[in-house]
């Protein structure tokens, strides 16, 4: 084991019961100690916030609580350098800027916090690119990866010269959220696709710039209506708010063989997660898969592996993370008032040295 000091103590977001947004408490606590060979400390410069983590702090999801060990520290994404690594941990050294997302959020030792132990086997970590900075690093993982499932491995768009040919017709739905403008430049940059994205007014210019081609404000247009035309073209519709109306509306837009690929499911925001309403979610679910006349798919698990293959767009700035919100960890409170509002724009990003 070698390392550069971590100090005995450090402070976080901590969480000893599930509710509202105000029962993260930022408080000192011990900092992680190495267990394992395979792991590394980050002194944490950046750490995403995604909606998990309201979902998961508001209790609201009785079948995972129990997973969830107190007191919490919530977070799964972070920036940050290398302070002390275990013996078999070959391909960091020490003073490495890292970046990455940590596999198992019910861990409780999450990245709200300025040290953050992270498994180099199991947990997504690289090295990360000069042209990017902390913040922009820490609001990759989970939403980037949650748009590369959507649009790639569920949605088996074609990408780079393959993609080049076809010109694939994606629409986006909740475009200017953590995963949706991820889903704009992906679709844009790697898939080459005409993308039409679908969020407010206020949001449109951010979506445009991203690349979107076409964008329909959805508190002013029936995006069924406008799209009318477009009936049984579209190739893939990727969904990051959920719920009925998007979907009824959006399957006769769908081509023979088309996808409905949803980061959330039958649920509007997927907030309303008691038992009744997840096994209702379910039988939707299983309902639309078997029965639907398009294919219907949500996406549960990522892929980590896939990080490393969206860097090198990101590296040349192809593809970049908006950052919409940025708060000290202190004020973590504010971050989650924010998320759970389902008014964010981008990512939201919590600064953990200050
Ligand atoms: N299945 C998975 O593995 C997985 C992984 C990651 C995320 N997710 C889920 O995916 C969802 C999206 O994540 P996110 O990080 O993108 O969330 P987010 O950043 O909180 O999304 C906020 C955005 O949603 C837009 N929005 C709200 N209501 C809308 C509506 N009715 N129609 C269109 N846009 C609307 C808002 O735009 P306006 O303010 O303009 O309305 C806002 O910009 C979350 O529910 C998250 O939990 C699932």
């Amino acid at each position: 084991m070698s390392e550069l000091s971590v100090p005995p103590m450090m402070y976080s977001l901590q969480l000893n019961e599930f509710g509202p947004p105000s029962n993260l408490k930022y408080v000192e606590v011990k900092s992680p100690q190495l267990c394992s060979p395979y792991q590394v400390i980050v002194k944490v410069i950046a750490a995403g916030v995604n909606p998990i983590e309201y979902k998961l702090r508001s209790g609201n999801f009785p079948i995972v609580n129990v997973l969830l060990k107190f007191p919490a520290v919530l977070g799964s994404d972070f920036s940050g350098v290398i302070l002390a690594k275990g013996d078999k941990v070959t391909e960091f050294k020490i003073g490495d800027e890292v970046f990455g997302k940590t596999k198992n959020i019910f861990s409780g030792l999450g990245t709200y916090a300025q040290f953050v132990l992270v498994n180099v086997k199991s947990d997504a970590i690289l090295k990360k690119p000069a042209s990017i900075t902390h913040q922009e690093a820490a609001g990759i993982g989970m939403a980037s990866l949650t748009a590369w499932s959507g649009l790639i491995s569920f949605g088996n768009l074609k990408i780079d010269e393959e993609a080049k040919k076809l010109h694939q017709k994606v629409l986006v739905i909740g475009a200017s959220g953590g995963v949706g403008t991820f889903a704009v430049q992906i679709a844009k940059i790697i898939n080459n696709a005409h993308v039409t994205a679908i969020c407010s007014g206020k949001n449109a210019e951010l979506v445009k710039n991203l690349g979107a081609d076409r964008v329909i404000d959805y508190t002013k247009e029936d995006f069924g209506e406008v799209l009318k035309e477009e009936r049984e073209s579209i190739d893939l519709v990727f969904d990051c708010i959920g719920g009925d109306e998007y979907y009824d509306k959006s399957i006769p837009l769908l081509r023979i063989g088309g996808n409905f690929v949803t980061a959330v499911g039958p649920d509007t925001y997927g907030d309303n997660l008691g038992t009744i309403n997840t096994m209702k979610a379910i039988a939707v679910t299983l309902g639309r898969k078997l029965f639907s006349v398009r294919n219907y798919k949500f996406i549960i698990g990522l892929s980590e592996k896939d990080l490393p293959k969206i860097v090198t767009y990101m590296e040349k700035r192809q593809i970049v993370t908006v950052i919409g919100h940025e708060f000290d960890l202190k004020d973590g409170v504010k971050a989650h008032e924010i998320s759970e509002s389902h008014r964010a724009y981008g990512k939201i990003i919590l600064n953990c040295s200050n």
